[in-house]
């Protein structure tokens, strides 16, 4: 419309040959082209209490992102921001800008987030704006932006959440065919976000097994970053799905602009980030489209997973409690409930036990003072008992030569010793030597006639099946419905997925790895709803499961099987700037047992603890450190799982590390500090601690200490705590302190 005004003013302008007139002219045409691209316009704006993503329609009727970033104060502010970008090409060239939703085939020339081939092969897609509407919802605000193809029955919803008072955004997107015949999905990220900043700093965090959530620094220069994962099952094992960036600086955990982001999908991710020609930074977060052309029939509808992010100028540390209290409140299964700690057999046991010797450990945890007794991996299958990692997953029914009396017994058991019982499965997995596998090989993720190759001698089970996806939820369904005394489930996945190849998908292999999630979600789904109270925890060979989506119906997960306390301070160190410690389970155990056990105790007492230890070997006077530990632990669940977390020094820069909690009325905090590997005669500072009321006066106690040991005690204002600290480092390896202030 507004070139059509132009001409047609230009025209008469033309017609009159009077210079004056012209002038008028010119100025009527300006202000008629301003008055209708302000009526093509429109702003969304989607706000936090503490961000601003704002949106703009141009005049084209296409939607740009025009500002990400601090919540701008004034509103009419958001409606001045111009959608074009500076991209510096000489005035012939269309402008152009960040387009919210980019497809392949636009004007832009960088990586797009959503590309597909529509049924007639054609492979470019223009979306333009239909409508939009905000509702609110628990704990904010939902955009939900129509977007569709003008020559092409393609729409698209932009989906985005914001949590007011916890600063935290989630954003997905809804891509359905309305097309007469199929469409191939290529790319379908949940989201882009555009950043324009001088320097861009990524932390991803990789790994393996043993050796999860391994930051890695670097800085973003021209071209494209990719994080990723081609796993499948065990999909985080060699990458986590989150990431924390540093715009203009590197990420710091007090001051600074940071975004921590996490793509909540457990299967495939991929996050693109990309520096473009004019130094703007897209961030792409999504499914990993490898090997996944999805096939999307006429009518359907395609769900990205939820990308969740959140931004802070003042560093990391606000950036995570934001995360903690959100995903608290609104995201991990029974975020605001209690947590069980427990006794763990594995280390102790692995396949060796029966009856007699779980009835006997089921003693110890209640000697412990634990909650609950968790049965591991072992427990099942009798064609092919399952008495080491070669044989009988996927049958799942008690062994008759351990367990005569079946899972019921040992809930009696559990109960005449006065603690929970909780047991291991890993129900998405067969060994090929398994009743299952002899019954439905066609119920298995597979090769036809190749070599299979196999990842802990097992196979993955093929959960885009529906009929597998009922045998994986009866596994949960019949342990419950036989033994309603079960309290907590152990979800175990220790292979990803190889030979991939789905006998039920057929000629639909593209779409494996993505319905493969989508059906393990239905199970999921079909178990919170059939047994809301039941808590689980996500396990995946240690910690190669960690992912948002999951913790919908996990209430923990194991971040990995390396409990050494010196590792552990690291990966918990990784992985809390993303998760409630709440939702990560820690273990007192064996591994490095050169370290004392109160390090080992102070370390697992950071996260939700737990023991996988054989108790009737340990001292007395460890025996007797643990159970007052858990005591401890018992009183200070408050502070520890849903306090404030500061991180006060990382283990990443120097010999030493802590950490402290302060409960949100600031009245009650715990600090944990440790030596890890000091130099000779090093100097050692005070302490400072963080989150405290300056005002306050605190009672300071030292704890976990062994019976006799003097611990430090005193009481301090919050004022000195936090400017002058404590002297609690020294030069001593594995030495570990742990304080519990009370405010008088
Ligand atoms: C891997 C887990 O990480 C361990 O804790 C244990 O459950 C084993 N699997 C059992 O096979």
């Amino acid at each position: 419309t507004s070139m059509s005004v132009q001409s047609l003013a230009i025209f008469w302008c033309k017609d009159k040959h009077l210079r004056v007139m012209k002038k008028f002219c010119f100025i009527m045409t300006t202000l008629l082209i301003a008055a209708t691209a302000a009526v093509a316009q429109k702003t969304i704006r989607v706000s936090t209490d503490n961000t601003d993503l704002i949106m703009q329609v141009n005049n084209n009727g296409r939607l740009y992102m025009v500002y990400l970033g601090d919540k701008l104060l004034n509103a009419s502010d958001a409606d001045r921001l111009d959608w074009t970008i500076d991209t510096g090409s000489d005035a012939s060239v269309s402008k152009r800008g960040h387009e919210a939703y980019m497809c392949s085939g636009g004007e832009d020339f960088f990586e797009p987030a959503l590309g597909l081939t529509h049924a007639d092969g054609n492979k470019t897609t223009y979306l333009y704006y239909k409508d939009s509407q905000t509702k609110a919802v628990d704990g904010g605000n939902e955009t939900v932006i129509t977007l569709a193809d003008n020559k092409y029955d393609v729409e698209v919803r932009l989906h985005y959440v914001a949590y007011t008072k916890q600063n935290v955004i989630k954003a997905w997107s809804e891509i359905t065919n309305k097309e007469k015949g199929d469409i191939s999905l290529w790319k379908y990220a949940s989201a882009i976000l555009y950043f324009s900043s001088q320097k861009y700093f990524l932390t991803n965090y990789h790994g393996d097994w043993a050796r999860e959530a391994q930051p890695a620094v670097q800085q973003l220069t021209y071209g494209k970053k990719v994080i990723d994962t081609k796993l499948g099952t065990r999909a985080a094992m060699h990458t986590q799905p989150f990431f924390e960036l540093g715009l203009d600086a590197p990420a710091a955990e007090n001051s600074g602009r940071v975004m921590l982001g996490t793509i909540a999908w457990t299967g495939n991710f991929r996050c693109i980030f990309e520096v473009d020609n004019v130094g703007g930074l897209r961030v792409i977060p999504g499914i990993n489209p490898y090997a996944s052309d999805y096939k999307l029939k006429p009518g359907k509808t395609f769900v990205t997973p939820e990308f969740i992010f959140t931004l802070s100028n003042q560093g990391t540390g606000l950036a995570s409690r934001n995360l903690h209290d959100w995903a608290r409140q609104y995201q991990l299964k029974d975020g605001t409930g209690d947590r069980m700690t427990l006794l763990n057999n594995w280390e102790s046991t692995a396949f060796d036990f029966n009856q007699e010797s779980l009835a006997a450990l089921m003693k110890d945890a209640k000697n412990l003072g634990v909650d609950m007794f968790l049965l591991d991996d072992g427990w099942f299958a009798n064609k092919y008992p399952r008495n080491d990692d070669k044989a009988g997953l996927g049958d799942w029914e008690p062994n008759h030569f351990k367990l005569p009396g079946g899972v019921k017994a040992l809930t009696e058991a559990a109960d005449e010793a006065g603690v929970k019982f909780g047991i291991w499965i890993e129900p998405e997995m067969v060994n090929p030597k398994s009743e299952l596998f002899e019954k439905h090989p066609d119920w298995v993720i597979m090769q036809p006639g190749r070599e299979p190759y196999y990842y802990r001698n097992q196979l993955v089970l093929d959960l885009a099946n529906p009929k597998v996806q009922d045998y994986v939820f009866s596994v949960v369904d019949n342990i419950l419905k036989e033994n309603p005394g079960v309290a907590y489930f152990k979800w175990d996945c220790n292979s990803p997925i190889t030979n991939i190849y789905s006998p039920y998908l057929r000629q639909n292999q593209g779409n494996l790895y993505v319905d493969y999630v989508r059906g393990l979600y239905n199970v999921l789904h079909r178990i919170a709803a059939k047994y809301p109270h039941v808590p689980m925890m996500l396990c995946s060979g240690g910690g190669a499961r960690c992912d948002y989506e999951a913790l919908k119906y996990f209430t923990e997960f194991w971040c990995s099987d390396n409990t050494d306390p010196f590792e552990r301070i690291y990966i918990q160190w990784s992985m809390s700037k993303f998760f409630p410690v709440k939702a990560m389970a820690s273990h007192v155990t064996e591994w490095n047992k050169n370290t004392s056990m109160k390090f080992r105790l102070d370390v697992a007492s950071m996260c939700k603890l737990g023991f996988d230890i054989d108790m009737a070997s340990l001292s007395q006077t460890d025996y007797k450190l643990c159970q007052q530990a858990v005591a401890n632990y018992d009183r200070l669940k408050p502070v520890i799982l849903d306090g404030d977390m500061f991180k006060l020094v990382s283990p990443y820069e120097g010999n030493h590390a802590a950490v402290n909690y302060v409960t949100k009325d600031k009245k009650s905090a715990v600090v944990f500090a440790y030596d890890l590997h000091p130099r000779y005669k090093e100097p050692v500072l005070n302490l400072k601690l963080q989150g405290l009321d300056p005002t306050l006066t605190y009672n300071v106690n030292e704890i976990n200490l062994a019976d006799g040991q003097e611990g430090l005690s005193g009481s301090f204002t919050g004022d000195y705590l936090m400017k002058i600290g404590l002297p609690l480092f020294s030069p001593v390896d594995g030495s570990s302190r742990v304080l519990e202030l009370t405010a008088m």
